[in-house]
């Protein structure tokens, strides 16, 4: 499942600062674990419908940016399964504006789900791209997409960038592979920070737990040997899941074997919180100009559109 470059930055991660990074939790068949998340999500009401309606309401307003524009490439980075640009994708389809659809995923299966479930409903080509937003821009990927009267529009929903340990790079990374008239629409789940510890139930849920189990119990974790503990981090802003030991654990990455001690804690996923004040910041540090900034009636969900800033000489 992992490439020989995963196998050693999670042996790095474990052993250097105590981590599984959640990226691999969705490799292989931990991609169906995030689709059940993402559909439960959707039925209940969870952020996934809220950035749907959101989205819905104002894809007009996004898309005007692209008037006159013959074709689009909507560049789903993160893709999931794809549902979260159908908004997007079903407006593209209603006004007659061709498209291509480039799902960008760490992993080769929700690339493939997103995939096939996008040609099928569409009927549109699709190249997909596999890489690690964490490794650096990605421009060759993105550049040669553009032809004559072809533009490029970006997506990163569903509060994705909220999981990444540094934020910052996945933002330069993206900032990078831009020109300067593409345009990123960034979806990014609202917390009243004096409540956030209300969010703890949305971690300890089954459907989520086996999300961040599942590479834990590939390589020598279970509930016996470990459990799972989800505490709220007020000096970074941000919700922390954590493995304690319960006792010593043999793990196992690859060939490499090696132990860990009762009591230690690995951490396994991280979810940063935001204000609409927090986030506009963290896109503006970044180099982005905002474009249009959209958030929805409870003030819980905001959607971005954002443009690598460019000052004229
Ligand atoms: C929380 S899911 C969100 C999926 C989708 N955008 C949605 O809103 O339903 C995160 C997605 O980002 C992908 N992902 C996570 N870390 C990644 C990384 N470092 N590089 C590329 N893709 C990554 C996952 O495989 C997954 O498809």
């Amino acid at each position: 499942m992992f490439t020989k470059k995963q196998e050693f930055e999670l042996l790095t991660a474990i052993k250097g600062r105590g981590e599984i990074p959640l990226k691999f939790a969705y490799l292989g068949e931990g991609a169906y674990n995030w689709v059940a998340i993402a559909q439960e999500r959707a039925k209940k009401g969870g952020i996934n419908l809220i950035e749907r309606k959101l989205l819905s309401s104002r894809t007009e307003d996004f898309l005007r940016k692209y008037e006159g524009v013959g074709q689009l490439n909507v560049i789903d980075i993160g893709c999931g399964d794809g549902t979260p640009a159908y908004p997007i994708l079903e407006k593209l389809n209603e006004k007659k504006i061709k498209f291509n659809y480039v799902p960008v995923d760490i992993s080769e299966e929700m690339l493939n789900l997103a995939e096939k479930k996008i040609k099928k409903d569409f009927n549109v080509n699709s190249d997909k791209v596999l890489l690690d937003l964490d490794s650096g821009q990605f421009s060759d990927k993105i550049y040669g997409l553009r032809k004559e009267s072809t533009a490029n529009l970006l997506l990163f929903l569903g509060s994705t960038l909220g999981n990444f340990s540094d934020m910052n790079r996945v933002l330069s990374n993206i900032l990078e592979s831009m020109s300067s008239e593409d345009y990123l629409i960034i979806g990014m789940e609202m917390t009243n920070l004096v409540k956030a510890e209300q969010l703890i139930p949305h971690y300890t849920a089954e459907i989520v737990q086996n999300l961040l189990k599942f590479i834990p119990n590939k390589i020598g974790f279970n509930d016996s040997n470990s459990e799972n503990v989800v505490n709220w981090n007020a000096n970074e802003n941000r919700i922390e899941v954590k493995l304690k030991l319960k006792k010593d654990v043999g793990v196992k990455v690859g060939s490499e074997s090696f132990t860990l001690k009762k009591n230690e804690l690995i951490l396994l996923g991280r979810s940063a919180k935001f204000t609409e004040w927090t986030f506009t910041k963290l896109l503006s540090d970044a180099g982005f100009r905002t474009e249009l900034l959209t958030t929805s009636e409870d003030r819980g969900y905001t959607l971005s559109m954002i443009q690598p800033t460019r000052y004229s000489v």
